[in-house]
């Protein structure tokens, strides 16, 4: 194969408990991830040499600076990878919004290559690569609804897989997602014992679906970091609730929020609702796993595994 073409699916976190800070600098997380059909191209040619990434995105960095550089960087030297290969990235998960979209540009990466290089690791093989360019990248070798523990990088999938039409709000403010979490160290009491997610599980196990348990212990990080966001993010909430989301939250550390929705003529009103008030918006989907796998073996010219 000289070209694989694939896709990387945003995510959004339907909702994240910070539980303290750990030895390692990162923060102990118990959090709910779910794949969305919004998503970013690459398409990667092989060449005889050299890793080259080309994305036009003015916030995307470029050299070694990209994660999707240094994920194929990494697989190279893991692999022992003689060929090199040219990456073309198009962006449209919005940059820095909580969205998982360069954690999941990289897991692409690194599953377009592994194909593309002929090196046949799969995923779980691939696992320790992603774990190392972020915490995020793990779960996008999987996809769907997913309980993320430790730094959100061990991943579980749950038994019920969500459907839900999801209505993404940019408010256009790039987050540091460092610097969100750096804020709850200063300012805030990570919850050590917060059980939402534990009784959203159990209920789900009872067929029950309670998504407005759910919350996001970043959210007033998210606002220390960028205050000027208080009041733009309580405008969206308010019209998402109105419009009859089941949930609607700050996605990671933001700065993009979400609606969730049973029906598609609830989130189009949503969405008008909020384009009338000047947000930048995306329709979209949740994608379980099976569908989230199904779309990358197809990508990837495998059949599902
Ligand atoms: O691993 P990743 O590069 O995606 O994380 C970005 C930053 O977010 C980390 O440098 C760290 O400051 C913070 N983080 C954290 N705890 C986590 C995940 C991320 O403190 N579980």
């Amino acid at each position: 194969m000289r070209v694989v073409r694939l896709s990387a699916f945003a995510k959004i976190n339907l909702g994240l408990e910070v539980l303290g800070l750990r030895q390692d600098g990162y923060h102990e997380l118990r959090t709910l991830f779910q794949t969305i059909d919004l998503h970013d191209d690459l398409v990667l040619s092989l060449r005889k040499a050299g890793i080259v990434v080309r994305c036009d995105h003015p916030l995307v960095p470029k050299g070694s600076g990209n994660i999707v550089s240094r994920a194929a960087e990494e697989l190279a030297r893991f692999a022992r990878v003689g060929a090199g290969v040219e990456i073309a990235l198009t962006k449209r998960i919005p940059v820095a919004g909580g969205l998982g979209g360069g954690s999941s540009d990289a897991a692409a990466a690194l599953l377009g290559l592994d194909r593309l290089w002929g090196l046949g690791l799969g995923p779980s093989r691939l696992h320790p690569l992603a774990r190392r360019l972020g915490a995020d990248v793990p779960y996008f070798l999987m996809g769907g609804t997913v309980l993320g523990l430790g730094r959100g990088d061990e991943v579980y999938p749950l038994r019920h897989q969500l459907a839900a039409h999801v209505v993404v709000v940019d408010p256009e403010r790039p987050v540091k997602t460092a610097a969100v979490f750096h804020h709850i160290d200063r300012s805030l009491t990570p919850r050590e014992n917060s059980y939402t997610i534990f009784r959203f599980v159990s209920r789900d196990l009872e067929g029950e679906k309670g998504l407005s348990i759910l919350t996001n212990d970043l959210e007033e990080a998210t606002l220390a970091e960028a205050p000027e966001l208080r009041e733009t993010l309580s405008r969206i909430r308010g019209i998402l609730v109105e419009s009859g989301c089941s949930l609607a939250a700050l996605s990671g550390s933001g700065s993009s929020y979400f609606g969730l929705f049973d029906g598609a003529r609830q989130a189009s009103l949503a969405r008008r609702a909020l384009r009338s008030a000047g947000f930048k918006t995306f329709a979209s989907r949740t994608l379980s796993l099976g569908q989230y796998r199904d779309r990358l073996s197809r990508a990837l010219g495998r059949r599902r595994t």
